[in-house]
């Protein structure tokens, strides 16, 4: 499982050959964006999952764009790797109970939406 803070080496385990099939959350975000243009860029990944509450400007054809809801996260396809970049501000959430229900609830529900252990 990676986060946003894991970006720098997102292929540093899967050997040059292997074909990754991975998830991303917050792909419309500063961090996600530069994820998903790494990942799409890498010919190595052949499938990508975005999840977001709105739906991606990019189109591509390995690009599976889903609007969820990360309180009621559908089941994920198995995926070898997923990008966590959600995240928002105390400020923007208005309160800490909103805050980490982006921060901490709507990640952890990706991770195990994926069938993170
Ligand atoms: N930016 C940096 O320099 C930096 C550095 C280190 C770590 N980080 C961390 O990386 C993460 C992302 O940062 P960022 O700068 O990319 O933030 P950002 O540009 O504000 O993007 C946040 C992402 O989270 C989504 N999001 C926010 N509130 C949501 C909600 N209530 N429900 C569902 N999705 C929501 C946003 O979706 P919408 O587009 O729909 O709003 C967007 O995809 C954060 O955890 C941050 O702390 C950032």
């Amino acid at each position: 499982m990676m986060n946003s803070q894991t970006f720098a080496s997102p292929s540093n385990n899967a050997p040059k050959s292997a074909k990754r099939t991975v998830a991303i959350a917050g792909a419309t975000g500063l961090v996600g964006r530069e994820i998903l243009r790494g990942l799409l860029a890498d010919d190595s990944v052949v499938a990508i999952h975005a999840l977001g509450r709105r739906p991606l400007s990019v189109r591509h054809p390995k690009l599976i764009s889903q609007v969820v809801d990360f309180t009621a996260l559908p089941a994920l396809p198995p995926v070898d790797e997923v990008y966590l970049a959600l995240g928002t501000t105390i400020k923007v959430a208005g309160s800490q109970v909103a805050f980490r229900a982006v921060d901490f609830d709507a990640s952890l529900a990706v991770a195990r939406a994926a069938g993170a252990r």
